[in-house]
């Protein structure tokens, strides 16, 4: 009974993941790169208030909300349209890099509450990671 329960709701999540990609089709590649821009420039505010050239870590936590406002659009975007087809696999990879990048700069923003500035650090690296692993995985030739 719970298998069949949570076969349908499977069923109906991905019913609902296919009307979301046909909605989100017009993401296009220039949406794309200026999320991908907004992101590196989300790092890059994280990375000035680990030296401490903003005030209380403003930048820290702008950084990290400009980043997980367009997560969204990696969460929503089926990358099939910018794979290869021998790559069309990784899109469970990607829906999990932003999984975890959310989660990380979530993290952040707790710790940066405590001043806790070692795990913030720790954890901007770990946001990096995900950024970088994404790259060489789905931007093979670069
Ligand atoms: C889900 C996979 C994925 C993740 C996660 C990801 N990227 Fe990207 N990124 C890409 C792809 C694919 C491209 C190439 C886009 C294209 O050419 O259409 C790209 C391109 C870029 C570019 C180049 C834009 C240009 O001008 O060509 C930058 C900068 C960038 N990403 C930054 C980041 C940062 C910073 C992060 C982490 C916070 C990140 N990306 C996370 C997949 C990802």
């Amino acid at each position: 009974m719970i298998r069949k329960l949570s076969k349908a709701l499977l069923f109906t999540s991905l019913l609902a993941g296919t009307s979301l990609m046909a909605e989100e089709a017009h993401y296009t590649k220039a949406d794309r790169i200026k999320d991908m821009i907004t992101m590196a420039e989300g790092m890059e505010q994280i990375q000035s208030g680990l030296l401490y050239r903003c005030k209380e870590g403003q930048c820290i936590i702008k950084g990290a909300e400009d980043i997980k406002s367009v997560l969204v659009h990696l969460k929503k975007v089926d990358p099939k349209d910018f794979l290869d087809a021998e790559q069309q696999y990784a899109h469970k990879f990607a829906q999990k890099r932003q999984l975890m990048l959310n989660m990380y700069l979530n993290e952040m923003l707790e710790e940066l509450k405590r001043k806790d500035m070692d795990a913030v650090a720790h954890n901007y690296g770990l946001a990096l990671r995900e950024c970088t692993s994404c790259h060489m995985r789905l931007r093979p030739n670069k």
